[in-house]
């Protein structure tokens, strides 16, 4: 029987589903046909799999070859079934032994000459073949990213030919070496906090935030440090865990394979320009790529000159927000990839930046300062927990030297309140929804007495007042107390004024 059975694995947002490449080999007019819903670079496999074939001396079948790719409903593109594609036929044609294909899947793009090429997404194929158990051949160039799957047993290999070596027992693969500067590149250090002067209330803010995993709208003119702060959110956030570390190279992984992810156990600080496009922020595609925001999961995004963004683009950030997930749709494709990040903002108060500020020089009348804070949308505000004004620091504390916390110091803190969270709730508290907040923030009266008089005076929507229970939750979590005070309450209430 001239039928051999091949297994590798497609990519669908960061999962990657099993597919098997089945070959056959049968009498007719000899040439090559491949059905199963293959993408441009997928037909083309037919011509680099033949070519690779002939040039590493090896048999190519003159008879008609059947290769089907199963599940035939599942999309795929990209070089990465080459390598598959080549073993079935050499194995349909007698040239390997099928049990040595059984326990194994294999990724990789082969050139003419039978080398092997890196492909993206690797990183989500080898976590599941690895769940599954199974062992797995990629490309050299994947090799690092593999290799961060801690018990995963896969081999690399340069070449079609290794392949065959290695599967014939003749000269075994190596196995993938993780890249040897990870250590350093772990450890390179964010910007510290010392490098901030005064400030004191943009630092109490930044605390806050990193603590309840809020998301944080900073107004003020410029040079006042808005971005110089935003940076220096990631460095007091908690350590990664190992599993969020592997869904943010996952998501990498699918964006680029020349990424060498030595970094890949920090947060991502992704800062992209307001003249990025919708796609670029979330992702999409006819293939559909993460964006943005998934390149922030677990991380910091971070809009500065918010309201130069697109309307469009920023209205696309709500569902994310609400979800951590974005779903990209694309003609009959679909696929989602992970997005929770933390939104970090910076704004000027006026068109001219300059409102506020005591040197009198800003001339906008209320009317433009109204209709340049109403290019951010109400719903997006809705999810902003803290808005805070960032006045200018006067030159000399400028020029003073540095006395403020470092961040190892205030991400301890954080670290303590964030673990309080995860205890009672099993998430940060930007996350809890109405029900967990009423579970979660009892108020005594006097508490309760000063939400509702600010409620009426500010005239606070709903949501404002969720806002205000969330963000005193945090404050309670720093101070390490279960229950709320009115003086935390009084302080969350602050952080909600931003007239639009
Ligand atoms: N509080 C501060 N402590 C120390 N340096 C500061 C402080 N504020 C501003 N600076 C200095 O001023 C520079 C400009 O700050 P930054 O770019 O963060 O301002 P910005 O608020 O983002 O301004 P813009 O609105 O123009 O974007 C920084 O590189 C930093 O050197
Ligand atoms: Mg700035
Ligand atoms: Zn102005």
């Amino acid at each position: 029987m001239s039928l051999a059975v091949v297994y590798s694995r497609a990519q669908d947002g960061i999962a990657a589903p099993l597919v098997a490449c089945e070959v056959h080999l049968s009498g007719g007019l000899p040439g090559t046909s491949i059905v199963g819903l293959p993408e441009t670079a997928v037909k083309e496999a037919r011509d680099r799999v033949r070519a690779a074939i002939l040039n590493a001396q090896m048999d190519y079948p003159r008879r008609k070859i059947t290769v089907n790719l199963a599940p035939a409903d599942l999309p795929k593109d990209g070089g990465r079934f080459d390598l598959p594609i080549a073993l079935g036929i050499l194995a349909a044609n007698g040239g390997i032994a099928r049990e040595a294909l059984r326990d194994c899947e294999f990724i990789g793009e082969l050139a003419l000459s039978g080398e092997l090429r890196a492909v993206r997404g690797v990183l989500p194929a080898v976590l599941q073949a690895t769940r599954r158990g199974r062992r797995m051949i990629v490309p050299k160039g994947n090799g690092a990213e593999a290799a961060l799957v801690g018990d995963a047993d896969v081999r690399v290999a340069g070449s079609l030919l290794e392949v065959c070596a290695h599967l014939a027992g003749r000269a075994p693969l190596a196995s993938a070496e993780p890249a040897r500067e990870t250590a350093v590149h772990a450890d390179a250090a964010f910007p510290d906090l010392t490098d901030v002067r005064g400030q004191p209330h943009a630092r109490r803010a930044l605390e806050i935030v990193a603590a309840g995993m809020h998301n944080l709208l900073l107004i003020g003119p410029p040079g006042t440090g808005k971005t110089m702060l935003a940076s220096r959110l990631p460095g007091i956030l908690p350590p990664l865990e190992e599993r969020e570390a592997l869904e943010l190279a996952a998501v990498r992984s699918v964006v680029g394979y020349d990424s060498d992810l030595l970094d890949w156990k920090r947060r991502a600080f992704r800062a992209p320009h307001h003249t990025a496009s919708a796609v670029a922020l979330v992702g999409g595609g006819s293939v559909p790529r993460p964006g943005e925001i998934s390149l922030a999961h677990h991380g910091v995004l971070f809009l500065d000159e918010l309201p130069e963004f697109d309307r469009h683009v920023l209205e696309v950030l709500r569902e994310p927000l609400e979800s951590g997930r974005i779903a990209i749709s694309r003609a009959a494709r679909q696929a989602e990839f992970p997005a929770r990040f933390q939104l970090v903002a910076a704004m000027n108060p006026c068109p001219c930046g300059y409102a506020g500020d005591p040197g009198g020089r800003c001339h906008c009348t209320p009317e433009a300062i109204a209709r340049y804070r109403g290019r951010i949308s109400g719903p997006l505000l809705d999810r902003i927990d803290i808005k805070l004004d960032m006045p200018r620091v006067p030159h000399a504390q400028l020029r003073e030297s540095a006395t403020g916390e470092s961040s190892a110091v205030v991400c301890a803190r954080v670290v303590a309140a964030r673990q309080r969270q995860i205890a009672r709730a099993g998430k940060p508290n930007a996350w809890l929804g109405n029900r967990e907040l009423e579970r979660d923030c009892a108020l005594d009266s006097a508490s309760q007495t000063l939400l509702d008089r600010a409620v009426e005076r500010l005239g606070l929507s709903a949501r404002a007042y969720h806002r205000v229970l969330r963000v005193a939750r945090t404050l309670a979590d720093l101070a390490g107390s279960e229950r709320l005070t009115a003086e935390q309450v009084s302080e969350a209430i602050q952080y909600q004024r931003f007239t639009s």
